[in-house]
């Protein structure tokens, strides 16, 4: 274990069944549409990695990157960096995302992708942290339900560190104190 984390909260095999789980999901609920999942940069990477090849079905994949915190474990003012490239208009469209927390981004993105007239929306994120809300949202695929714990590992960072960890830890309180 890295010697910032202070628990591990999700191991590798956990995210193994995670991804097998929801892509199964995934799978059964989209054949015959027309899916376009767009991952949010940079944190969703290594779960939507994961993810897309465990999807059977002729899914197209764009990104978006939208930020909101700057060096530190609370949420700011969003910037938005990256559009999606496909037209999404009567397509499903699948966001992937690495954490809902406050839930102020993804509500921001989906009004915003909203104009672009998909024929759906959906969220699928690897965590949940539905203390941490402050607008109302519920994604529709959730891998793990997470303790208001500022986390870290497998594309969440702290300063941008620690994405490439192969798992989710909580970090220790003294790296960010
Ligand atoms: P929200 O807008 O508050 O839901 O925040 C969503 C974004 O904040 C996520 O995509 C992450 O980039 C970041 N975030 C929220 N909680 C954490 C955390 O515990 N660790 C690292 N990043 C986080
Ligand atoms: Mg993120």
């Amino acid at each position: 274990m890295h010697n910032d984390i202070k628990e591990i909260l999700v191991s590798e095999s956990q995210i193994e069944e995670i991804t097998t789980r929801l892509a199964t999901q995934i799978n059964n609920d989209y054949a015959n549409k027309e899916l376009v999942i767009i991952g949010m940069l940079k944190g969703a990477l290594p779960f939507m990695t994961d993810l897309i090849k465990k999807i059977t079905l002729p899914i197209k994949i764009d990104f978006m990157q939208v930020s909101s915190y700057h060096g530190g474990t609370t949420s700011e003012e969003l910037i938005f960096k990256k559009d999606i490239d496909e037209v999404i208009e009567n397509k499903d469209v699948l966001i992937v995302e690495d954490i809902v927390d406050t839930a102020k981004t993804l509500t921001s993105v989906l009004e915003f992708l909203k104009s672009k007239s998909p024929n759906s929306m959906q969220i699928v994120t690897l965590l949940d942290k539905p203390e941490g809300r402050l607008v109302e949202l519920t994604p529709k695929y959730i891998g793990v339900t997470i303790p208001k714990e500022f986390v870290i590992g497998y594309g969440l960072d702290f300063d941008e560190l620690y994405r490439n960890l192969p798992y989710v830890g909580i970090l220790k309180e003294e790296k960010y104190k």
